[in-house]
Parts: C-alpha cells; sequence; structure tokens
C-alpha cells in the first residue's frame, strides 16, 4: 500500500514547519514546492528534513521542487504560498498579491491533483480559501481553510496559562472569520469538564478573548520579521492527519457556508466533521444571543473582505 501524497505549497515558515510536522507523525509522502528562487531553497530543505529522519527515526520521504509535475495524484494539497504579515500590517493589506499568488497555485493543483481536498493557510484567509474555491472548481467539501484550529489553540494556551492547568483539559471553540471579528464561545469552554465561568471572572475571560483575537498581531509584533508558524504549522498538520487518517475530527475550519448559520455562500469558521472526504459535515450550534450577534458582525467583514477582492483586476 503506498502512503498519502502530502504537497505543500510555498516552503516558507508555514509550509516548511508543516512538512516538518507532517514527516514527523509519518502521515505520508510529502511534495515541499516553491517558485524558483536564489538557491535550491525547497530541495535544499526537504533534503535537510529526511536526513533528520534516521535520527527521528521516521519514514516519510521529503521531495523539494519547483515543478507541479512532482506534486502529481496528491490526497491532500495544503496551500501556504504568498507573503505573510509585517509589523503594521493586517491580513488585508495582503490581499491583492496573494489572491493573485493563490489563483494561480489552484490553477495548477486543478491540472495535476484533481481528486486532491486543498487546505489554504494563506492569508487573508477568509477571501484566499474562496478564490482557491472559485478557481479550482473543486466541491465545496474539498476546499477548506485553517484558521480556526490555530486560533482555538491560542484561546486554550491563554486559558492553561491563566489557571496553571494543562493545556490538554481544557475544551474550546471559537467561531466566525480569521481577523479581529472572530468570535471566541465561552458557552462552548470548559476545563476537565467544568465550565470556564466556574473558574475565571467575566471581565478576565474577556480581556483573554482579547488577546486570542489579537494573537497574530502579538506575533508578529515580536518577530518583526514576518508571522507565526510553529502554531499555524501544528493546526494545519493536525487538519492533514483529520484527512488522511479519516480521524473524523470535528474542529473549526474555515468551510463553505451556505444555509448553515444563514451564512448565504462564504467560508467562515465554523466546526466541521473532517475525513477523508474533507468537510463531511458542518456542525450547527445553538447560539446565545451575543455569540450570534458576534458571528453576525464577524461574517459581515467576511463578506466585506471579499467583496474587496472581487473588485480587484485578479
Ligand atoms: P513565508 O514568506 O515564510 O513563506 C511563503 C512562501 O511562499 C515563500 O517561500 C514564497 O517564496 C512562497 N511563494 C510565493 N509565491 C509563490 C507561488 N506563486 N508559488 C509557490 N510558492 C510561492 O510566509 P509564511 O510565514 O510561511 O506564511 C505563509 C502565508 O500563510 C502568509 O500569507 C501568512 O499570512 C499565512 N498564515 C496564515 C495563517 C492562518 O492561520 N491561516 C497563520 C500563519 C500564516
Ligand atoms: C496568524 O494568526 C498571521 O494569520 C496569522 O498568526
Amino acid at each position: 500500500m503506498s502512503r498519502p501524497k502530502i504537497s505543500i505549497i510555498g516552503a516558507g515558515n508555514v509550509g516548511a514547519t508543516t512538512a516538518h510536522w507532517c514527516a514527523a507523525a509519518e502521515l505520508g509522502d510529502i511534495v515541499l514546492l516553491d517558485i524558483p528562487q536564489v538557491g535550491d531553497m525547497p530541495k535544499g530543505k526537504a533534503l535537510d528534513l529526511m536526513q533528520a529522519s534516521p535520527i527521528m527515526g521516521f519514514d516519510s520521504h521529503i521531495t523539494g521542487t519547483n515543478d507541479y509535475t512532482d506534486t502529481k495524484g496528491s490526497q491532500v494539497v495544503v496551500i501556504t504560498a504568498g507573503i505573510a504579515r509585517k509589523p503594521g500590517m493586517s491580513r488585508d493589506d495582503l490581499l491583492s498579491t496573494n489572491a493573485k499568488i493563490v489563483g494561480s497555485v489552484a490553477e495548477q493543483i486543478k491540472a495535476t491533483s484533481p481528486d486532491a481536498i486543498l487546505i489554504v493557510v494563506s492569508n487573508p484567509l477568509d477571501a484566499m480559501v474562496q478564490r482557491v474555491l472559485k478557481v479550482s472548481g473543486f466541491p465545496n467539501k474539498r476546499v477548506v481553510g485553517q484558521a480556526g484550529v490555530l486560533d482555538t489553540a491560542r484561546y486554550r494556551t491563554f486559558l492553561a496559562m491563566e489557571l496553571g492547568v494543562s493545556v490538554e483539559d481544557i475544551q474550546a471553540l471559537l467561531l466566525g472569520g480569521h481577523g479581529d471579528t472572530m468570535v471566541p464561545m465561552p458557552s462552548c469552554t470548559s476545563v476537565g469538564g467544568i465550565p470556564v465561568s466556574q473558574l475565571i471572572d467575566p471581565k478576565r475571560l474577556q480581556e483573554i478573548v482579547e488577546r486570542t483575537r489579537s494573537g497574530g498581531a502579538e506575533i508578529v509584533g515580536l518577530l518583526k520579521t514576518g508571522s507565526a508558524y510553529y502554531a499555524p504549522a501544528a493546526a494545519t498538520t493536525q487538519m492533514v492527519e483529520a484527512i488522511v487518517r479519516d480521524k473524523k475530527r470535528l474542529l473549526p475550519c474555515a468551510a463553505y457556508c451556505d444555509k448553515e448559520y444563514g451564512v448565504g455562500g462564504y467560508y467562515v469558521g465554523v466546526p466541521v466533521i473532517l475525513g477523508a472526504g474533507g468537510v463531511e459535515r458542518i456542525v450547527e450550534l445553538e447560539l446565545t444571543a451575543s455569540e450570534r450577534a458576534d458571528f453576525q458582525k464577524s461574517i459581515t467583514a467576511v463578506k466585506e473582505l471579499v467583496a474587496a477582492m472581487n473588485a480587484l483586476p485578479l
């Protein structure tokens, strides 16, 4: 039986780190693709990673390339190609450049891996995943965006730090777009089964929610030369694993919602069942009045972003 083929487009910080973790977890054979640049960066990173395998004990083959032929027949394609945020830039500043880049990636993947499931990571996420859906023409269950797993991980980390408990005991969920209007859901947050409202007072919880909302900007402010990549790559790897191992994980992902939550044909972060078929189901939750209002605000922000993208000459 052959191993799943996982292609990662964009061999920068998020792409290469995703390759690292997918290989370490033996999720499949990996192709790392980037555009030609000075040196042969994807080949160099792939070979370096392969040479870690005897020490770390993983049997994944990693190929570095500039040629889409090498990605042919991938089961999963992760799209991290594009430019990343610098200090002072919002995710939306990336809109025009990255819309062109992910569009050209989607064209090529459509030709080489027509049956693949596409995980989009490039920012601004909620618009880029919509663009990839349009250009690829794939069924919407096979095009999904990574944001909610990362945002939820940040929220869980901050809660664990606050309470001095293991991150493993924090269950939480975030909805909405991958932006400043993301919607942490205190009603779906518990610590070892105890509702978070019994452990943290509302004012402090709101501060943690705000820190989560600006979690990406906090890292950009510290790094100065780029944006987060360890946690984004870990989040992406969890999604790859859910698909290649058909785990049917319930994860918050950017999924195409039409009637669901009354969104009307846009990608927003919602809980989904992620498995071998991609987004196998969208889970609809009862929202409280304030969660519904916040979610609506987030959907409006996503619609404005997509409208701004659609107005560009792409
Ligand atoms: P990076 O700059 O380290 O890597 C991006 C790579 O894409 C570069 O190696 C570049 O050469 C490559 N690239 C550019 N055009 C390409 C093309 N046409 N085909 C193939 N490769 C191409 O950036 P990093 O940190 O890896 O971030 C990648 C993207 O992911 C950014 O847009 C960033 O904002 C986004 N991001 C999204 C997150 C999320 O949660 N959705 C989290 C973290 C980053
Ligand atoms: C993040 O949240 C930049 O979207 C990226 O870290």
